[in-house]
């Protein structure tokens, strides 16, 4: 059985879905945190099958004793974890406490029950600001804020594992902006409040929820000034997880892969694609840069072709498309 950490968040639903079709079997564990508990009926309803649920949190390890004892795991997706960028400057005790103690909880109950196969969601945040572009995995990588900095301790406590013990096999996967929905329109991006991000912003912006989308910075050294980002669907980002238990399922050691596409887009496009797939006009005003913002980020993910036979299938009018119909007010 493959543990999900995080699994009613949005990659974790997605994935969950895309492993138990492809005929895993899978236990989700959750505390809620950033997600609800309809997502865990809507993931039954799409994969046709039912699956053991915990509600618990990383820092409960007697949850977590609970879980391994109970049941044979093989293998762990490890998404929970806390992501809002700002919040972990304003809060950075509470998210090393929650990332990366998290995470040395669920690792060391791993080793007590002689699972060794792990594959964590890391981010092209530990890039920092790149040199150039397209990124590879050999880049520098530098923490720019408080979660990055927790997903890069992470990776450091993972190579350092294996470097102890090379019975692990880890898979390290670095993803860009994964953005779009479930196409069912069933599961997607429900943030709590008003987002940080652009294509949830956007979604609330043509739906009417919110007056205007502010386009942060458009003296950006890019084709048209605005930020350029590698915009990756879930979904093609959940079978990038399926590749990766094949690949450390076949092949122990740990590896780490960049999962996007390898096409940068700017926010103006992004909204042009936006309008031309779903017909919904998105006002927007251009605003001045958020600070911490790069100007571009894409990645190169051949390494993940070339190793795990993994690539993106879907387009922006495809994530576009989805990102909508989840969200899209009934009518
Ligand atoms: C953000 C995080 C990053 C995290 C990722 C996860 C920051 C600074 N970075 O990446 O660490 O790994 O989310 O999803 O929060 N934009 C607008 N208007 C908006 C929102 C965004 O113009 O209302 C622009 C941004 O300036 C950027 C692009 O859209 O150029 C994408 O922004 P966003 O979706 O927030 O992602 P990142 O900043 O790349």
């Amino acid at each position: 059985m493959i543990l999900i950490t995080g699994g009613a968040g949005y990659i974790g639903s997605h994935t969950a879905v895309e492993l138990m079709m492809a005929g895993h079997e899978v236990i989700i564990m959750d505390n809620f945190s950033n997600s609800k508990p309809q997502t865990l009926e809507l993931i039954r309803t799409l994969a046709g099958k039912n699956f053991p649920f915990y509600e618990a949190d990383m820092l409960d390890t007697t949850a977590l004793e609970e879980i391994f004892t109970r049941h044979k795991i093989e293998a762990v997706i490890h998404f929970a974890g806390f992501k809002a960028v700002g919040e972990s400057v304003a809060q950075p005790v509470l998210y090393y406490h929650n990332n990366v103690a998290g995470t040395i909880n669920l690792l060391q109950t791993m080793s007590k029950h002689g699972v060794t196969q792990m594959v964590f969601s890391s981010s092209a945040t530990v890039y920092g600001n790149p040199q150039t572009v397209p990124i590879t995995e050999d880049f520098p990588v530098a923490a720019v804020n408080p979660y990055g900095s927790s997903k890069l301790m992470i990776e450091q406590i993972l190579n350092d594992l294996y470097n102890s013990d090379p019975q692990w096999r880890i898979c390290i996967l670095r993803y860009f902006n994964p953005i779009g929905a479930h196409p069912s329109g069933l599961l997607g991006e429900d943030p709590n409040g008003i987002p940080n991000n652009l294509m949830p912003y956007i979604v609330k912006v043509a739906s009417g929820q919110l007056p205007v989308l502010n386009v942060f910075g458009s003296d950006y050294p890019t084709a048209d000034g605005t930020g350029v980002r590698d915009y990756i669907h879930v979904v093609d980002l959940s079978l990038g997880h399926l590749k990766a238990l094949q690949k450390i399922s076949v092949e122990p050691g740990i590896h780490t892969y960049n999962l996007g596409t390898g096409r940068g887009y700017s926010v103006l496009e992004v909204i042009d694609a936006f309008e031309a797939a779903t017909g919904q006009k998105v006002p927007y005003q251009i605003a001045p840069r958020r600070p911490g913002d790069i100007a571009e980020c894409y990645a190169d993910p051949s390494k993940a072709r070339v190793e795990m036979g993994w690539q993106a299938a879907r387009n922006l009018t495809d994530m576009c498309m989805d990102a909508w119909r989840f969200a899209r007010p009934a009518v």
